[in-house]
């Protein structure tokens, strides 16, 4: 647990990241209660490295080897340790540390953050993938060890916010919300056609390319959908999604005296990773605009419409299989948006693959064991090959969208 009256050591695995920016601007915001220990990026070194000046890192980690002696040669004369390559980043990972922000993106982040888990570091989780993909083993880990995941997407910290663990038998249902992303009024025709830079004009959040995307087919609620699953062991019948455009209600929990606990604010993620940073205390987040109820006038709620967004759907199938069910879906969707950004396929056929790839491969691994980081790795594995050879076979039967 976070030591909560001195200084806290945080190592930032993504720390060139969308997340890591938010977690750098809190972290600024309260420069004496933390000591960076490790940032780790991948490819963007020049981010990296001022980064790590700025924050005061004792070690900047880049995950591309290649990348090592310019990274070097960019914090030379500085006292920042370099490393580089997968092996480093999961050691750093392994670091003793307060706390460990899991920031990196999809399931190159499962290792690292099993390995914090582990080494019995508080972990506090952006990237939900990891989690949906290693699921019961990840969890049982981190109950083995007495390590706390804490949350940092915005509606898994809304509801840790305002979750009784003590009256957990009294919890009816639990909602996520949506802000339906860029599609939500769009007809299914219209979404059919949508490019890439529709797909990532968000309504209401900044956030890195992959998440975004996964935010206009609805994969991104699907995976939320799951995480939260893991991290409150509620059932999937009682985890709800309401599409809500303003993103200012990010969860609620649902009591059986009828009560409901939300928690609100601005949709900024310096809110939940200011919760998860200070957590059990509060900490500054002075660049969040401050939320004025009378001035936005209107809040409002619809159901999610799972014929236009089909992921979603997808989603609560995978998480009703169990065992690899989500981290095929997982891969599945990692391939299909990757297709999507190379420009391999269209907008719609994300389900398709995602839909195509759990058919064939559920037969494969519904009776296979799912107990270990081999098994969650090789479920992943699995997924992504069948995923990519059914891109290639569409690619070859239709050719590449125009
Ligand atoms: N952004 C948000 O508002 C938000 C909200 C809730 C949850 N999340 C979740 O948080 C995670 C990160 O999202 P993001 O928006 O911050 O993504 P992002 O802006 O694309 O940043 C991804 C980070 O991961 C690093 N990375 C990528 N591949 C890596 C690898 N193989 N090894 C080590 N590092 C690697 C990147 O390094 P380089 O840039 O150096 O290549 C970068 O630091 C995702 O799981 C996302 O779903 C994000």
């Amino acid at each position: 647990m976070p030591n909560s009256n001195t200084t806290r050591s945080i190592a930032i695995l993504g720390a060139t990241g969308s997340i890591g920016d938010s977690t750098t601007d809190i972290i600024l915001a309260n420069r004496d209660r933390f000591r960076v220990t490790t940032l780790v990026g991948h490819s963007n070194i020049e981010k990296l490295a001022e980064r790590a000046i700025q924050l005061g890192a004792e070690r900047a980690v880049v995950a591309d080897e290649q990348q090592y002696q310019a990274l070097r040669e960019r914090l030379a004369g500085t006292p920042v340790d370099v490393a580089a390559g997968r092996e480093a980043v999961i050691a750093a990972a392994a670091e003793s540390a307060d706390l460990v922000v899991c920031a990196m993106v999809g399931s190159p982040g499962i290792e690292p953050a099993m390995a914090a888990i582990q080494a019995g570091n508080t972990v506090a989780l952006a990237n939900k993938e990891a989690l949906v993909c290693a699921g019961p083993v990840m969890m049982k880990l981190a109950a083995d060890k007495g390590v706390r995941i804490l949350p940092l997407d915005s509606e898994h910290s809304a509801l840790f916010q305002v979750f009784e663990d003590k009256n957990h038998a009294q919890i009816e249902a639990i909602t996520v919300t949506a802000s339906g992303g860029p599609f939500r009024t769009w007809d299914k025709k219209r979404i059919r056609s949508a490019t890439l830079t529709d797909a990532l004009k968000h309504p209401n959040w900044t956030m890195g390319q992959k998440v975004t995307i996964d935010s206009a087919t609805l994969a991104n609620k699907g995976l939320e959908v799951i995480e939260a699953h893991h991290l409150f062991a509620i059932g999937p019948d009682a985890i709800k999604v309401v599409v809500h455009p303003q993103s200012i209600v990010h969860g609620m929990v649902h009591y059986t005296d009828g009560s409901v606990l939300a928690q609100l604010g601005m949709p900024d993620m310096r809110t939940p990773i200011a919760a998860a940073l200070a957590w059990p205390n509060r900490y500054a987040a002075p660049q969040v605009d401050r939320l004025d109820l009378a001035m936005l006038g209107q809040l409002d709620f619809e159901p999610p419409d799972l014929d236009r967004f089909p992921m979603l759907g997808l989603a609560y199938d995978a998480m009703r299989e169990g065992g690899a069910g989500p981290a095929l879906f997982n891969a599945a969707n990692e391939v299909a948006v990757k297709a999507f950004v190379d420009g391999r396929c269209a907008f719609h056929d994300i389900a398709t693959i995602v839909a195509m790839t759990m058919d064939k491969a559920l037969g494969d691994l519904s009776a296979a064991s799912f107990t270990s980081l081999d098994d969650v790795l090789s479920a992943d594995q699995h997924g992504q090959d069948l995923a990519n050879a059914i891109v290639e076979d569409q690619l070859h039967r239709i050719g590449a969208p125009s």
